[in-house]
């Protein structure tokens, strides 16, 4: 088909999703996420037979919006779609700042958030490497990234913060785990981790949100990982668990391994 006809029906997919859309909010958001570039994108990940239909949006954030994703044999995926808008550049800016990875992009807009969805898919990758639970990256190209979907008929797991955690203790002790090997083994600090980046799937704790991960040799990775520590303990502590001291767990963390 000639890309012409491809983008008008993209287009037209486009303007059903619009149509469809509960409110007005929606709707905006659904006009500025897919602008053409983004539509060329999409299309590309169809004929690449990545994914076969862009059903709804599961999210609308600020910056990026998730959107259930067909793949060809009919699973569920998640599509992550970052507004390449000037609040999501501002926003993503002071952690790129000082980022080797990042050295020679910085200025423009679009390629800094192109190079953001590409650290999202390869923070995800390393944490798998390591085994540890976030969902598998598929594919990422400019500013959409393709994982596996967590959760169920079309549905998202919930976070952590609405679920009905079975064994309060147990996922502790699955995002503590998450907290050391992230930094021990992935060497990576997640930087945004609380009840609201977690969800809870089939009574699995599944971290999300990688985008801003940083290595664990990064100037104030220590800062942050104690962040991420008091988030995770006060979220527990007031769910009735039992809470390692916040101040003890980083320092365990974080001694020389010998
Ligand atoms: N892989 C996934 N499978 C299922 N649902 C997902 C997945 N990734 C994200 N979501 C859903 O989309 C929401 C937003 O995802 P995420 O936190 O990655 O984006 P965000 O840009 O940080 O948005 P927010 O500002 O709302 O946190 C999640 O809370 C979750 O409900
Ligand atoms: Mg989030």
């Amino acid at each position: 088909m000639p890309q012409k006809d491809v983008y008008s029906l993209l287009e037209r997919k486009v303007d059903a999703l619009r149509g469809s859309s509960r409110t007005g909010e929606e709707r905006k958001v659904i006009d500025e996420v897919f602008d053409r570039q983004t539509l060329l994108v999409i299309y590309g990940l169809m004929t690449a037979e990545l994914i076969d239909t862009v059903e709804y949006p599961i999210s609308t954030g600020k910056e990026g919006n998730v959107f259930l994703a067909i793949d060809p044999e009919g699973g569920d995926l998640a599509l992550k779609i970052f507004r390449t808008s000037n609040s999501t550049f501002k926003r993503i800016a002071k952690y790129i700042e000082g980022d080797p990875r990042f050295r020679g992009i910085s200025g423009s807009r679009r390629k800094t958030i192109y190079a953001w969805t590409g650290k999202e898919y390869r923070n995800l990758q390393r944490y798998r490497d390591a085994g540890l639970r976030v969902p598998e990256p598929l594919a990422h190209d400019k500013n959409c990234l393709v994982m596996e979907f967590i959760g169920e008929d079309g549905v998202s797991a919930p976070k952590l913060k609405d679920a009905d955690i079975e064994d309060v203790q147990k996922t502790y002790q699955e995002v503590s785990a998450f907290l050391r090997d992230g930094y021990r083994k992935a060497r990576l600090v997640h930087g945004d981790l609380s009840e609201y980046n977690i969800l809870y799937h089939e009574g699995e704790a599944v971290v999300i949100d990688c985008g801003q991960a940083m290595t664990a040799d990064h100037y104030n990775a220590r800062e942050i990982l104690e962040r991420d520590i008091v988030n995770v303990n006060r979220f527990f502590r007031h769910r009735g668990a039992e809470v390692e001291d916040d101040k003890e767990m980083l320092e365990s963390m974080t001694e020389e391994e010998r």
